[in-house]
């Protein structure tokens, strides 16, 4: 193999430049020319794109975000765009591609390997919705953020007498509210796995008030309500303030925790290694520990990733 390119497609997150220098330096060290792609898979189908060398990677380990940046492309989800994907993958001579990005984008990796393309997805989302891997990339610098960001509420919220619903992205996966509620202390975690009883809550909050526990703290993911609405809800049922924050973007940028800074790297140098013993249509999971590589048939077609049971179950005690 001479000649391979990577890619970093859909939401962004932390620790996707620390793939791709892993990817290039991989490569340059097996004799391999990396071209990057720019802007996910609208640079594939335009054929924006620029060789890699290490000079290129140099300083981008500590950087959130992608510098080949990313794109979210419509035109790929149709035939006419995955053909022009696949001329520019043969114009350029490109042999092996990495794809780095959420499941949407290792849809588009299973197409291109299904038109031929020798390809290797690399898990990398801060929803942690991406079935058969125990985590994405990017989600230990996201929930890390929430920490950060929730601790300082806490601070006002316990000066104030307030109770603080706090909106955590997710789509329709509420592992980020639920991880978080656990490390910062909340009391609530309202997720789409799970239905919530605003009665019981309120009931719940009341409750508290009265004990003398006078600030609260609500997680809610975005795929069950907006955190603006879930106030509203509240409103007439508790007699005391209550404040949100709506976190969003923030919590996909920066700098990668160095959870994420190792999973990048163990992705990067085993995404190139994949493809030099000719694996494709493969994502590369983390499995209890280990870097295992799953079909992609697997991966995408075994419906929505559970949230973990073991996970929920500590909410309850904790949150009392
Ligand atoms: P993420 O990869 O973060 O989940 P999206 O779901 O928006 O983000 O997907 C990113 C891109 O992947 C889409 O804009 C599209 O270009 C491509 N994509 C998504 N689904 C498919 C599909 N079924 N077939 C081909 N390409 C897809
Ligand atoms: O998939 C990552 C994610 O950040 C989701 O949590 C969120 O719903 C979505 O992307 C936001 O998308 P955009 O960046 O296009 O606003």
């Amino acid at each position: 193999m001479k000649r391979i390119a990577v890619l970093t497609s859909g939401g962004d997150c932390s620790g996707m430049n620390a793939v791709i220098r892993g990817v290039v330096r991989t490569a340059l060290a097996n004799d391999m020319e990396v071209i990057g792609i720019m802007k996910g898979y609208a640079g594939l189908i335009e054929g924006l794109h620029e060789p890699l060398t290490t000079r290129s990677v140099s300083g981008i380990l500590q950087r959130g975000g992608t510098f080949l940046q990313s794109a979210r492309c419509p035109a790929m989800l149709t035939p006419e765009g995955q053909q022009q994907a696949l001329s520019t993958v043969r114009r350029l001579k490109v042999e092996g591609l990495v794809i780095i990005g959420g499941d949407g984008s290792l849809r588009g990796a299973r197409v291109l390997h299904q038109l031929g393309v020798q390809t290797v997805g690399i898990p990398a989302s801060i929803d942690n919705d991406i079935p058969c891997t125990d985590m994405s990339l990017g989600v230990d610098t996201a929930l890390n953020n929430i920490r950060y960001a929730v601790d300082c509420l806490k601070d006002t919220a316990s000066s104030h007498d307030r109770t603080f619903v706090v909106e955590t992205m997710g789509r329709n996966c509420g592992y980020l509210a639920v991880a978080a509620a656990i490390s910062c202390g909340a009391e609530f975690a309202l997720i789409p796995e799970q239905p919530y009883a605003i009665d019981e809550i309120c009931r719940k909050l009341n409750q508290r008030f009265k004990e003398g526990r006078d600030n609260s703290l609500i997680l809610v993911s975005e795929g069950v309500a907006s955190a603006r609405e879930i106030a509203d809800q509240l409103k007439d049922c508790v007699g005391f303030e209550t404040r949100i924050m709506v976190l969003g973007h923030y919590q996909r940028g920066g700098s990668p925790t160095t959870f994420d800074r190792l999973l990048a790297a163990r992705f990067g140098v085993a995404a190139v290694e994949a493809l030099i013993q000719g694996g494709s249509g493969v994502m590369l999971a983390l499995s209890c520990t280990q870097l295992v590589r799953v079909d992609l048939n697997k991966v995408l077609d075994s419906g929505l990733k559970p949230i973990d049971q073991s996970l929920l179950d500590l909410l309850s005690p904790l949150g009392n």
